[in-house]
């Protein structure tokens, strides 16, 4: 075989490798998703989605497989494209709106990011309007890949305009309350 076959037929090995690690991350992202539906649906509830499904990995991925949904209302300050009702804001300017107890809330990849003064008013809000840490579903995968997104995957998103990776969430909710590093 050629040798430019062979270097195509890794390459092509390589991205089929990286596409799946992302469908397969992104397919428990879409079943917690849908677990913070079916509570809200439950409770009586609104959905409240922070961090936009298309952007960063979900732009790509929704040409290949189901992504998280938009909830009742979604709020991303680069707006949650393809949602009906989207706040295209930064969430400490919006979340104020927001009823308190009235909302299960699906965060996804928005924590990492936010300013650093604007954090701790962030998570208060998410508490108040959630009522408690049970009806937040937070997903953040990234931080079980800290040495690639610091240094690979954390430039591309500041590349795109979707804030810097300023911190790691360690812990977060349902099952515990929300901790950086
Ligand atoms: C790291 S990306 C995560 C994308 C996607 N939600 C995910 O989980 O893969 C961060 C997202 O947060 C948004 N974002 C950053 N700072 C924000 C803020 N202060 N308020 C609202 N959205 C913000 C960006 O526009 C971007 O869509």
């Amino acid at each position: 075989m050629k040798l430019v076959w062979k270097v195509s037929l890794i390459i092509l090995m390589i991205i089929v490798i990286i596409l799946g690690i992302f469908i397969y991350k992104n397919y428990e992202v879409v079943q917690l998703y849908e677990k913070a539906k079916a509570k809200a649906d439950k409770d009586n509830k609104k959905l409240l989605v922070l961090g936009s499904p298309t952007s960063a990995s979900g732009a790509l991925l929704q040409y290949f497989t189901k992504i998280y949904g938009c909830g009742d209302v979604c709020v991303d300050m680069n707006c949650c494209k393809n949602c009906e009702r989207t706040y295209c804001e930064k969430a400490e300017d919006v979340l104020h709106k927001f009823e308190s107890n009235g909302y299960v809330i699906f965060e996804s990849g928005l924590l990492e990011v936010v300013d650093e003064d604007k954090l701790d008013y962030i998570v208060s809000e998410m508490y108040r309007i959630a009522g408690n840490k049970e009806n937040i579903f937070a997903s953040h995968h990234i931080q079980k890949h800290k040495w690639y997104f610091k240094h690979v995957y954390g430039f591309f998103y500041k590349f795109i305009g979707e804030g810097n990776i300023d911190r790691f969430v360690e812990t977060y909710p349902p099952n515990n309350y929300y901790t950086f590093s």
